[in-house]
């Protein structure tokens, strides 16, 4: 992909309005940011984002889903797992930060999208902080329009106090089937997500949006070709620059039809979502 204006126009600096704590290690973070970003913000997008108080260390901003959106203001939600996602995540109101997006092709929840057909029930599936993706295709009120026909939300998790955002899901959405599973039977179901996916497709005429662990989105794949079901995987390979120069972010994907070869996607610009029958895990 060609480092267009767009890009460059939508690297900017900007603020923290609010951090709020979800759990002791996961954050909520409202970031003012230009109408012009919020307007190109969809379901599936993400930012690279910085902290501008320390710009050498680590040295590359660290990807982020916009999980919610308005006029002029976005958020995201992150999991503090290492040095960049801590030193964001403990940031207060009001500390700088350098964002560069919104970069990347999101779910096709359009309905000019080509790739799906407006009669199928959309069935959501988020592992652990894959629903920070899924929340973008839930939250925005500007989104309300155009996903139609969400069947149900799928949500696993370890435990049940990392099962975030579902409040702020169930006020956006009040009719919205919502099932929880978890590893150690804290929240609905002890298990994986993948087991409640496999009920859900037991009645045709459904797509699927997933996000979550490769481990779980490998496992996703396989059901819905069990199922002979599409779907679409968000991958969250490692990134180093999100706007595809460094190659740090290739994804083995299957390659031409018919040809039975194989070919490399730059997941920061051909994704980060993909169709499910295409990765090669
Ligand atoms: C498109 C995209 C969207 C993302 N959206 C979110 C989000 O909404 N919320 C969120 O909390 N995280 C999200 N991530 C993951 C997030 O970018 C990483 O957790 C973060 O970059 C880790 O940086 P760090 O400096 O804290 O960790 P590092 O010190 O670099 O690594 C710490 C540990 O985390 C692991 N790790 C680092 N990056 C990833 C990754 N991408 N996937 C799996 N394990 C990783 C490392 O292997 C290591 O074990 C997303 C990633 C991508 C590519
Ligand atoms: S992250 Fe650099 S090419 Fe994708």
């Amino acid at each position: 992909m060609a480092l267009t204006g767009e890009l460059i126009l939508y690297l900017f600096k900007t603020k923290i309005l609010k951090n709020s704590s979800l759990t002791r290690d996961i954050v909520n973070l409202r970031i003012a940011a230009p109408e012009d970003f919020c307007r190109k913000a969809a379901p599936g997008r993400f930012i690279m984002l910085g902290n501008d108080n320390n710009l050498s260390d680590p040295l590359l901003k660290r990807p982020f889903g916009i999980c919610n959106w308005g006029k002029n203001w976005f958020e995201v939600v992150i999991k503090m797992v290492g040095k960049g996602s801590r030193q964001l995540g403990l940031l207060q109101e009001g500390a700088l930060l350098s964002v560069h997006g919104p970069l990347g092709e999101g779910y096709p929840v359009k309905n000019s999208a080509p790739v799906r057909n407006h009669d199928e029930s959309v069935i959501m599936v988020a592992g652990g902080m894959g629903i920070a993706s899924i929340a973008s295709c839930l939250l925005p009120t500007a989104v309300n329009d155009e996903i139609k026909r969400e069947k149900v939300l799928l949500y696993g998790a370890a435990k049940a106090e990392e099962l975030v955002l579902l409040d702020k899901i169930k006020e956006c959405r009040p009719n919205l089937r919502i099932e929880t599973i978890t590893d150690d039977g804290s929240s609905g179901r002890k298990g994986f997500v993948t087991e409640l996916l496999k009920t859900e497709l037991q009645v045709a005429g459904n797509v699927t949006f997933a996000c979550g662990p490769e481990p779980m989105l490998k496992s996703v794949q396989q059901v819905l070709q069990e199922f002979n079901s599409k779907g679409f995987l968000s991958l969250e390979n490692r990134m180093a620059c999100g706007f595809g120069v460094c190659l740090g972010c290739v994804q083995t994907i299957v390659g031409d039809a018919g040809s039975g070869d194989v070919k490399s996607a730059k997941v920061c610009t051909q994704g980060p979502v993909f169709p499910a029958e295409e990765v090669i895990f």
